[in-house]
C-alpha cells in the first residue's frame, strides 16, 4: 500500500512556502502519496496518514495553545508536540546557555537602563514570536525599555539583545539538519531597519543565498543539535532542524535561534538537499 504523508502548513504557508513544491514533488517521485494540508482544517483525517510533517505553520505564534493542542492530538507528527512545547518559546535559549552552548547575550524583561546589555543598539522581541513580528531595533535605551514595557504589559515575556552588526554584512547563517545530520546552510540578510520600530509584515524571503559554513559554525551547530535530546527528554530526534548563527562582537558564532517547529529549509537555495529530506521522511516511515 502506498504510504500517505501530510505536509502541514498554515493557509499562507500553503500558498507561498517556497520549500513546499520541491519537497512534495520529491516525495511523490519517491513513490509516496502527499497531501498538502492546513493544520487547522477540520476536514483532515490525521489518522488516515502514515506521517504528518509540520512545514510552514506560520500562524502558530499567535495561536499557540490551539496549535499545541492540535499537535498533541495527531497520532504521528514530526517534529512532535514535545519538541514544539519546548521550542515555540525562545526561553529555550536559557536552556542552551545553561548547557554551556554559545547563545546571543539576552536580558529578560529589563526595567532599568542599567539592566540593558552593553551595546550601542538593542533588539527587543517577544519570547513567543515568528517572522520578526513585534521585533524592533532601538538606539535609545528609553525606546528599548518602552517596547519591553509594552510587551510585558500585554502579558508577554520580552527579550533584549545587543544588535549584532555582523547581521548587516556577514548575515545570519541558517544551518539545516535533516534526518539527524547536518545537510546544508543558507545566508539570510538583515531584516531590522534602524528607526523603523516594531512591524508585523516583514518579508524575509528576499535576501537569501547558499552559504558555506566555517568549521567554527559547524562545531557550534553540531553541539547544539547534539544537546537537544538531553534538553527535551523523551522527544524523538528531530526530523528537521534549523540553527541560526550570527557572529558576536568578538567574531564567534552564537545561536540566535533554534527552530524545531516550522523552519524554512531553504531548498530553493540548495535543491540537491531535497534528497536528504526524502530520506529523512522514509526513515521515519520505517520506524
Ligand atoms: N540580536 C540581533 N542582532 C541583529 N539582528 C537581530 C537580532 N535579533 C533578531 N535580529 C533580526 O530579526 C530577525 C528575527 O529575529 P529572530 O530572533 O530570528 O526571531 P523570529 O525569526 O522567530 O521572528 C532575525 O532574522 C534578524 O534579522
Ligand atoms: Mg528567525
Amino acid at each position: 500500500m502506498t504510504e500517505r504523508v501530510a505536509l502541514v502548513c498554515s493557509e499562507r504557508g500553503l500558498r507561498i512556502d517556497p520549500d513546499l513544491p520541491l519537497a512534495a514533488a520529491a516525495l511523490r517521485d519517491a513513490g509516496l502519496a502527499v497531501d498538502l494540508v492546513r493544520w487547522d482544517d477540520p476536514a483532515v483525517d490525521w489518522h488516515g496518514v502514515s506521517l504528518a510533517v509540520v512545514r510552514s505553520c506560520w500562524d502558530y505564534a499567535w495561536r499557540l495553545d490551539e496549535f499545541l493542542a492540535w499537535a498533541g492530538s495527531v497520532p504521528r507528527l514530526r517534529n512532535g508536540v514535545e519538541l514544539f512545547r519546548w521550542n515555540t518559546d525562545k526561553a529555550y535559549l536559557r536552556d542552551l546557555e545553561r548547557a554551556g552552548l554559545p547563545v546571543v547575550t539576552t536580558v529578560w524583561n529589563p526595567v532599568r537602563p542599567d539592566e540593558l546589555p552593553d551595546a550601542a543598539e538593542w533588539v527587543v522581541k517577544p519570547s513567543i514570536s515568528a517572522g520578526s513580528r513585534d521585533t524592533a531595533r532601538w538606539s535609545e535605551p528609553s525606546a528599548a525599555l518602552a517596547h519591553v514595557a509594552a510587551l510585558t504589559l500585554a502579558g508577554r515575556t520580552a527579550m533584549v539583545q545587543p544588535y549584532l552588526d555582523s547581521v548587516d554584512d556577514t548575515g545570519e547563517t541558517a544551518m539545516i539538519f535533516l534526518g539527524g545530520r547536518f545537510s546544508h546552510a543558507a545566508r539570510k540578510g538583515p531584516l531590522l531597519q534602524r528607526g523603523e520600530g516594531a512591524r508585523q509584515d516583514r518579508d524575509s524571503r528576499g535576501d537569501l543565498s547558499r552559504a558555506h559554513p566555517t568549521p567554527a559554525q559547524r562545531e557550534v551547530a553540531e553541539s547544539v543539535f547534539g544537546a537537544i535530546g538531553a534538553l527535551v527528554p523523551g522527544a524523538p530526534t528531530p526530523l528537521y532542524a534549523r540553527i541560526d548563527l550570527v557572529d558576536d562582537a568578538a567574531g564567534r558564532p552564537v545561536v540566535l535561534e533554534l527552530e524545531l517547529t516550522e523552519p524554512s529549509l531553504f531548498l530553493p537555495q540548495a535543491p540537491e538537499a531535497v534528497g536528504a529530506f526524502v530520506r529523512a521522511v522514509e526513515a521515519e516511515l520505517q520506524q
